[in-house]
This record gives structure tokens, C-alpha cells and sequence, in this order.
């Protein structure tokens, strides 16, 4: 048996673990065996060390083992493609990319995660749908992706615990934002989970882990080593969180713009990184298409109705009310309004999603409860001409003081400027 002080003090003087020293670490701790404290202990000597390519394929492998694995492929007998994003303030992409690729006769079975600090997660917004549920079997999973051809639900207890472990730890120690351990996180969970090629949506900016577009790369070149090791196709997106995606950014308020994107009435920049996303997965799925192609199949089905015909079956064979009316509303609206003219130069990410947190859309603490209503909608976003007093944004919230201080946050989430700011596409680059 290994003494883990040992090896947080050679990680921390920076040296190279073997696999099985990694291998012992995270299982020991995933079975309890290793206290809290010497894990948190490792992961600030990684933080500030790092890891070898070689560790960081360790620490995959040794999280992927500390749990159950699911076949997917055979399953279903048929390629199954995920979608994943390294996380950013109103990112709902999944939930309308999820019934575009079905409806095109593409099997998507995702397992998500719950938002945390300032970024919203997946399944705390499908939960402001009254009677969806998220937790689902693994035979109930496949056999919902065989019938509906969609299943996203929380990831299940068998699968990768060490990192729901780590992850939870991680977030509470300052030691998230490293390469390799959100790199080996993310793969853990994606290569267990059974899907045979996966789209990354990896963030960059002001509102993501990744601040810049170099660090956005080298996440995503590990991420794709870590794919092709394990024989999954991967495809990484990076895309723009300098602002928010989309307007809504809020639990059943993004459902409503997932919803309307569905029906072809989505703003540009999230349309824009479904549509993308979307033609890479049926490019990377066993249609054998590509992605202009793709692209337009995916334009098909929301503009035929199917994709938002595919929503509905999905929400209701997970228990939920798909009507728009079942959602939950919040009872205080209050505007932001512009204080002079001239055109959006800046709409800070962090801010927002901060601003929605401190509303009550996210939680602060794991344990913290969710108010689905609340949240912000930022009518303008970056590069919109404004006259003065025109509204940038709205606030949704359950009382007029916390409505009044998201307004002072989000007013100062926007800057303005005499002239337009350059143009920038929310799709920043491919990587495969
Ligand atoms: N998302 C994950 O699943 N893990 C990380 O470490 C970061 C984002």
C-alpha cells in the first residue's frame, strides 16, 4: 500500500507518478480508503505542478475503473454520438442540439451535470419542467434512446464515482481550472458513458474556465489524445464565453429559448453553435454524411417541425409536461435600460452568470436549492446598436430587492462604445 503522503510530496516537488501510484490514489479515494484532505492536498500540487501526458492517461483510466462502464454501441447496435461543453453562463446547447440530431435519425444519449459557482448545468434546467426526471436506470437509458432516440439524464451512481467525488472536491479547493484534471474528468465520464464520438464544446473567455484561446487548445489536444486512445472519434469546438450564449440565462428561462430555437426562432449566435454542432455529430454519426450536408438536415428538421415534435416525446417520456405553460415564472420583472446611447462593446459573462447565481438560479454550496424562474435575459448582446433608456436587459426574480441588485450587476456587465466592436463568430475554431 502506497502512503499518499509520499506521493502528494513528490508531485508537489515536481515529479512524475507511475500509473499505479495514480491508479491507488484515486481509488483509494473513490472507496474512502484516502481522506479528503490528502486528495484536495494532491490536487493543489497538480494544480500548480501539472501532469505528464502519461499521468493524465493514468488518472482517466484509474477514474473510468473506480466505476461501471456502458455499452452503448452494443446496445443499441448502432454508433451513438454525445455532445459536452467545458461549461459557460447560458450554455443550453444540448437541449435543443439533443432532439435536432434524433430527429435526423441519429441515437443521442447524454449524461449531464449540474451547474455549480456561475455556470448552469443541464439537468438543474430540464428540472424546472414539472415531473422531468433525471435519473433514470441504465436499462431505462438505452432502452429511452432505442424508442425515443433521445435520453439525457444525471450521471448515474456506478458510473465514475471517483470524479464525482474529486469533482465536488475540486470545486470547494480552488482547483478546477487545470488542464488535465478537467481533461481527464470530462473523458472519464465520456468514455464510461458508452457513446462512440463526441462533439466538445470547449469555452473560451471571460465566463469559462478557460480564459484564453491557448489554453482553450491545449485542453482540447488533450482531450482529443484522451479519445483516440480510447477509440472514440472526438471533435472539439471552441467556441466564444466572452459574453453569454444566447439571451436567457436561467433554469426554465433557457428551456423557453431552447424551445423557441426548436421552432426556428433562436437568437443567431446559439442558433449558430447548434447548427455547427449539430453538423458534426450526424457528419460523426453512421449516416454517413458530412457536415454541409449535416448542416442542412439539421436546418430540415427545425424548419419541418420534427425536432420540436422530438422535444415533446422526449420530455414526456421522462415524466415531464412539455407545454410551454407548465414552466415556472418569476413574479418580479425589472428592466435594465441603457444610460446612453451607442453600440454593446462589452457584455461580461462572469457578471451575468453571477448576477442569475445570486437570484437564485444556481447554487453556491452543493446543497443549496434552486429557484427554476429566476434569472436574466440580456436582450442586447455584443455588437447591438442602443439609444438611450432602450432596454439592454431583463431581470427576472422572486422579490424587488434581489431584483433590484441583479439590475446594478447586469448594468454593469454591459459596456458601451461610440463605434461597433469587431465582429466575432461564437464559433472560434475546429480541433480534431
Ligand atoms: N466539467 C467537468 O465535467 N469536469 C470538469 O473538471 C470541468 C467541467
Amino acid at each position: 500500500m502506497i502512503r499518499p503522503a509520499e506521493l502528494i510530496e513528490r508531485k508537489r516537488d515536481g515529479h512524475e507518478l507511475a500509473a499505479e501510484e495514480i491508479e491507488e490514489l484515486v481509488l483509494g479515494y473513490s472507496t474512502g480508503d484516502i481522506p479528503d484532505y490528502q486528495l484536495a492536498a494532491f490536487c493543489m500540487a497538480v494544480y500548480f505542478r501539472g501532469l505528464t501526458a502519461a499521468e493524465t492517461f493514468a488518472l482517466t483510466d484509474a477514474m473510468i475503473r473506480s466505476g461501471e462502464t456502458i455499452d452503448l454501441h452494443s446496445a443499441l447496435g448502432r454508433k451513438v454520438v454525445d455532445k459536452h461543453s467545458t461549461g459557460g453562463v447560458g450554455d443550453k446547447t444540448s437541449l435543443a442540439v439533443g432532439p435536432i440530431v434524433a430527429a435526423c435519425g441519429v441515437p443521442f444519449g447524454k449524461m449531464s451535470g449540474r451547474g455549480l459557482g456561475h455556470t448552469g448545468g443541464t439537468l438543474d434546467k430540464l428540472e424546472s419542467i414539472p415531473g422531468f426526471r433525471v435519473e433514470l436506470t441504465a436499462d431505462e437509458f438505452v432502452e429511452q434512446i432505442r424508442t425515443v432516440g433521445l435520453a439525457i439524464i444525471g450521471q448515474t451512481a456506478d458510473l465514475v464515482p471517483a470524479d464525482k467525488r474529486l469533482y465536488g472536491l475540486r470545486d470547494v479547493t480552488a482547483t478546477v481550472d487545470n488542464v488535465s484534471l478537467i481533461a481527464a474528468s470530462i473523458m472519464s465520464k465520456k468514455i464510461a458513458g458508452g457513446a462512440d464520438a463526441i462533439v466538445l464544446d470547449v469555452k473560451v473567455g471571460d465566463g469559462a474556465f478557460m480564459k484564453s484561446l491557448g489554453e482553450a487548445r491545449e485542453l482540447a489536444d488533450m482531450m482529443l489524445e484522451l479519445g483516440r486512445r480510447a477509440g472514440l472519434e472526438v471533435v472539439c469546438l471552441l467556441t466564444d464565453m466572452e459574453q453569454p450564449l444566447g439571451r436567457a440565462v436561467g433554469n426554465a428561462l433557457e428551456i423557453r429559448e431552447a424551445v423557441r430555437t426548436l421552432r426556428g426562432e433562436g437568437p443567431p449566435d446559439f442558433t449558430e453553435l447548434v447548427l455547427a454542432a449539430c453538423a458534426h455529430l450526424l457528419a460523426l454519426s453512421d449516416l454517413g454524411t458530412d457536415e454541409g450536408r449535416g448542416r442542412t438536415r439539421a436546418e430540415a428538421a427545425i424548419s419541418d417541425g420534427s425536432a420540436l415534435a422530438l422535444w415533446d416525446r422526449w420530455i414526456a417520456a421522462q415524466g415531464g409536461d412539455p407545454a410551454e405553460s407548465a414552466l415556472p415564472q418569476a413574479p418580479v420583472r425589472h428592466e435594465v435600460r441603457a444610460g446612453a446611447s451607442g453600440f454593446v462593446s462589452r457584455l461580461g459573462a462572469i457578471r451575468v452568470g453571477v448576477a442569475a447565481l445570486d437570484l437564485g438560479a444556481g447554487r453556491r454550496t452543493k446543497d443549496d436549492r434552486i429557484d427554476h424562474a429566476v434569472g436574466v435575459v440580456c436582450l442586447r448582446k455584443r455588437g447591438d446598436a442602443v439609444a438611450e433608456g432602450d432596454v439592454l436587459a431583463q431581470i427576472h426574480a422572486r422579490d424587488d430587492p434581489s431584483a433590484e441588485r441583479a439590475a446594478v450587476a447586469v448594468a454593469e456587465a454591459y459596456e458601451l462604445a461610440a463605434g461597433p466592436p469587431q465582429p466575432t463568430s461564437v464559433v472560434l475554431d475546429v480541433v480534431r
